[in-house]
């Protein structure tokens, strides 16, 4: 696999910068430009692969003007040198680096639901330009209609139009597919950009290497070999001030359809033709329609109560700001999920997230089949523990396989051990929110980590008959600061399996 260029050591090695576009920005004002997207930015110009004639223009419904935003963007650069808890964090901000962001900053204002919005933006564009909806859901398919009325996502052979998309994208199969349609009415499928952020994660990126740049893995990578795979994706943060959004959103659409299929469908899509977006694309794709659709006897629904989460108490989900007293949301979710194919018939994926767990850890962990026991059947050994291979993605990016040895002594004694790697050990890691890449590979037109529309529209078909049944069944109550409700457990003690433990964060 060619290496991508965010991957390398030093950036500016011979690196093409992202050709000339104007960026426009619908939600200026908002969370994600702050947080995210504009410490990405400045992540790329201290790189240097952003063009000298990128323009970037963000367009709120709110007052302000350039002067302005770039005040407000500046002081929130200036407030992630103090706070270590941020996404992003830097002891200083670099001057020449940020203000080649700062000097290209133009403000609009404008109303995302209005056609004069667009009338107005059109005039301020030429050449290539990328839309990016970091906006509520419910403005995605305005945002999309406005720019097509307006004829700003027409494209010439000089000239592309794109629009970014943010999750969430749709909240059930039908709305997804309303949403599709409605906005390839104004553009084609290779126009848009539906972002996952989880797809801007080094380790994510990487499982594509693991498997296909090594003889060693991709050949026990199936049914005959791995016994069963475990997704997890555990937070300790609960749900604080996002209680509005939450409620009607829960564990399942927030995280499964997106995230954890994404996470699902790296692991264990076909090996593609190549690395054209295309070719991964619709293998994941496929993978994702091989999905069974998960009954209800093989989930879990969670919701945290009150407990104690690193040294402190925090309260219950239902006494979250902006939380119904009596919520039947669920915050955490345990699937097991079945694969139609060739190569996985036969073997669960189990899948959990929550909010307010034990310790934080986003990991694949394959286990694989353990060797014959036969031979070690005359020796003080009890057992041979399967190896398990785990694919470290936060807090550590790494990935860790533990394996048996022969314990020193006399006798035959098994001693289990682990190997890993660590990013941090072996390669300089720029600091990075994960959007860098995204918004690069926007820049220079590599879909390959964007969301196609049937790859949405299979995550939520294969969650569809969970939408259903969830309306009226009850959650289960952990406690916050745990592992989780006892269902969970159970559903993996049935087919006589353990999660693995979640580091506890004292
Ligand atoms: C977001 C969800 O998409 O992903 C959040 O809306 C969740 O609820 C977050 O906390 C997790 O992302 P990360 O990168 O912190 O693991």
């Amino acid at each position: 696999m060619a290496e991508h260029p965010l991957l390398q050591n030093d950036v500016k090695a011979g690196i093409a910068r992202a050709p000339a576009c104007t960026l426009v920005i619908f939600g200026a004002g908002g969370d994600l430009t702050k947080r995210l997207l504009m410490p990405a930015l400045y992540n790329l110009s201290s790189g240097g692969l952003l063009s000298k004639d990128l323009k970037i223009i963000g367009v709120d419904h709110n007052a302000n003007d350039d002067a302005g935003w770039r005040k407000d963007l500046t002081d929130t650069m200036q407030s992630f040198t103090k706070d270590k808890s941020a996404e992003f964090h830097a002891d200083h901000i670099d001057a020449a680096s940020w203000g080649f962001i700062a000097e290209r900053l133009h403000f609009f204002q404008g109303d995302f639901e209005k056609d004069e919005s667009y009338k107005a933006l059109a005039e301020k564009i030429e050449g290539n330009a990328i839309f990016y909806c970091a906006v509520a859901a419910r403005f995605f398919g305005p945002v999309v209609d406005g720019l097509g009325k307006a004829g700003l996502l027409k494209q010439t052979d000089d000239a592309f139009r794109r629009v970014v998309i943010e999750k969430p994208f749709g909240s059930d199969l039908a709305s997804a597919k309303a949403l599709n349609a409605r906005i390839l009415k104004q553009a084609d499928e290779n126009q848009f950009y539906r972002i996952d952020h989880f797809l801007g994660k080094e380790t994510v990126q990487s499982i594509m290497a693991i498997r296909f740049a090594n003889g060693i893995f991709e050949p026990l990578w199936r049914r005959e070999y791995v016994d069963h795979v475990q997704i997890t994706a555990a937070e300790t943060v609960g749900v604080e001030m996002r209680g509005s959004f939450y409620e009607p959103t829960g564990a399942l659409r927030d995280m499964v359809p997106n995230h954890m299929f994404q996470l699902l469908c790296m692991v264990a899509m076909e090996p593609p033709n190549s690395f054209d977006a295309e070719a991964v694309r619709t293998e994941k794709a496929k993978l994702a329609e091989a999905v069974k659709p998960i009954q209800p006897d093989h989930a879990v629904r969670g919701q945290y109560t009150a407990g104690r989460e690193q040294g402190r108490d925090v309260p219950a989900y239902r006494d979250e700001p902006n939380v119904a007293t009596d919520s039947n949301t669920e915050t955490y979710v345990a699937l097991k999920l079945e694969i139609d194919n060739w190569r996985w018939a036969g073997v669960p994926f189990y899948v959990r997230t929550g909010k307010r767990m034990a310790g934080r850890l986003t990991e694949i962990a394959i286990h694989f089949k353990p060797a014959p026991y036969r031979l070690f059947r005359d020796t003080p050994t009890d057992a041979v523990a399967p190896n398990v291979m785990r694919i470290q993605i936060d807090p550590d990016a790494g990935e860790t396989t533990e394996i048996n040895v022969k314990a020193p002594g006399p006798q035959m004694r098994l001693g289990r051990v682990e190997t890993s790697f660590f990013y941090k050990d072996f390669f300089d890691e720029k600091p990075n929110v994960g959007y860098e890449t995204l918004l690069y590979d926007c820049m220079t037109g590599d879909a390959t980590l964007f969301q196609r529309a049937d790859n949405i529209e299979a995550g939520w078909a294969a969650v569809e008959p969970l939408l259903d049944a969830w309306r009226s069944a009850p959650v289960e109550p952990y406690a916050a600061g745990s592992a989780g409700p006892k269902a969970a457990d159970d559903l993996l003690a049935r087919d006589g399996r353990k999660w693995l433990p979640l580091p506890v964060e004292a």
